[in-house]
């Protein structure tokens, strides 16, 4: 691994720099350092706004890579089926036997009518248009007048299958059948996540909402805290934004830490005092009246360590478990991964956020983001049911979800920008979008790994 910090580097302390000054030990991935080392081409403005290049996507990319398609909670039982659609593919997601999920394309073998229209529990999959009925193992099960299909055996009419594995409580497909197995796409993600056990957790949040831009528009606005100085400027006094630290590890996996309870570099020789900025981080979370009991209990600290002690005994009291050792870092920061081509969950502990980002149907121009939280199973507690999704509409904002607190009007501000750069990418005369060496590393290395994909035809 590439160890040696990056080419230049912004003024300010290092994200490994408030690693140092934790009140706990970190985790050794995140004193780890991999930054990327890609030389500075522009990125074509064509590849967001082309039909022919989505269409490549569809072709080259999405029936080839392992793609998170939905949590193992949402279909605890047997006969529950996830309908999960991507670029106008359908697969049936089901948990076949309590330990045995598989996937199958969601086509009907005789003229090709979708077989299920939704989500839900099935006992047999029957096509609305004839009748032909499979049983869960996807072997045919009923066919109508099967003496007028004497020419179909039974290898005709088995419903075709992608494979189908599971990392951290999320099933991923793939339906490439001869691509590697979901463990060597994942690379070192599992390694890093085995402190943060999502599978361990159960989703509380589900909030999604159609984007009017294309995917990776809108999945690029969360890959980098650089836009925070003029997206989200309210934030400046608590986040640690252009010193933030940026890895890429192989192919598949990149991630940015941010320390929050940390100011920004932007603010120059006169930083918000440590006061200040424990201050600034309580009204983000809506409890400023809590900073008086917490400066009472350690008069000395600094910001990080009070505030990260508030989260440490607030999540104790919460869901029963010890939290005690857990670094302020786990409790504070945006640890933000990203599994290409388009799943993105945060390390740490409670609640770690997980974004997905998919074109909308065939629609080049379109998207859904889907903002899910998971949180610990209650200590000695039973799996709370996953959280039903919540789909927002075209005019309603993030904020309005009650679910996301904090993060729905920080995502709002996000929004402001996507259709505006969707329409400027259009717009644009040289075509070319010009990328941070370092801070946006990680967009560099996801159309790296792109490229690699739509280079070799299925
Ligand atoms: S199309 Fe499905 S039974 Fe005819
Ligand atoms: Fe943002």
């Amino acid at each position: 691994m590439n160890t040696a910090p990056p080419r230049a580097g912004s003024p300010g302390p290092s994200y490994q720099d408030y690693l140092d000054r934790d009140s706990r030990e970190v985790p050794a991935c995140l004193r780890e350092r991999a930054p990327a080392d890609f030389d500075d081409t522009p990125i074509e403005a064509a590849r967001y706004t082309s039909q022919a290049f989505f269409d490549q996507e569809a072709e080259r990319l999405w029936p080839r890579v392992w793609q998170m398609a939905c949590r193992e909670e949402d279909i605890p039982e047997v006969g529950d089926v996830h309908v999960y659609e991507i670029v106008g593919r359908s697969l049936l997601v089901t948990r076949t036997a309590p330990d045995r999920i598989r996937a199958y394309h969601n086509v009907c073998l005789h003229r090709g009518r979708k077989l299920c229209d939704a989500s839900g529990h099935y006992r047999q999959f029957r096509c609305g248009f004839h009748g032909f009925t499979w049983d869960l193992d996807g072997r045919i099960a009923r066919l109508p007048c099967r003496w007028d299909f004497a020419h179909l055996g039974d290898e005709d009419l088995t419903l075709p299958e992608a494979q189908v594995d599971t990392w951290g409580g999320f099933v991923f497909i793939n339906m490439d059948l001869e691509a590697p197995p979901l463990a060597h796409y994942l690379g070192v993600l599992p390694a890093h996540f085995s402190v943060w056990r999502l599978e361990d957790r159960y989703k509380a949040v589900h909030v999604a909402k159609r984007i009017p831009c294309n995917w990776k528009v809108a999945q690029e606005a969360f890959m980098e805290s650089f836009h925070v100085i003029a997206t989200h400027p309210q934030i400046l006094g608590v986040i640690a934004d252009a010193n933030a630290q940026y890895d890429v590890y192989g192919d598949h996996v990149n991630r940015n830490l941010s320390a929050f309870a940390a100011p920004s570099p932007h603010l120059g020789r006169t930083p918000p005092s440590e006061e200040e900025i424990a201050r600034g981080m309580l009204e983000m979370y809506g409890h400023p009246e809590a900073l008086d009991a917490l400066r009472r209990a350690a008069p000395e600290a600094d910001a990080r360590t009070l505030v990260g002690e508030l989260n440490r005994r607030a999540l104790g009291r919460a869901d029963g478990r010890d939290y005690s050792q857990v670094s302020d870092a786990e409790l504070l920061d945006a640890l933000v991964y990203n599994v290409f081509p388009n799943f993105s969950p945060w390390g740490g502990v409670a609640p770690n956020i997980v974004y997905r980002w998919r074109p909308d149907g065939r629609e080049v121009n379109a998207c859904v983001m889907e903002v899910m939280f998971l949180r610990p199973v209650p200590s000695g507690r039973p799996r709370p049911a996953p959280a039903a999704l919540h789909w927002l509409g075209d005019d309603e904002p993030w904020a309005s979800a009650p679910e996301l607190p904090i993060l729905g009007a920080v995502i709002d501000q996000d929004m402001d920008n996507m259709p505006a750069v969707q329409a400027g990418l259009v717009a644009s005369a040289n075509g070319r979008v010009q990328l941070a060496s370092y801070q946006e590393s990680r967009i560099r290395h996801f159309h790296r790994t792109l490229d690699r994909y739509l280079a070799t035809a299925p």
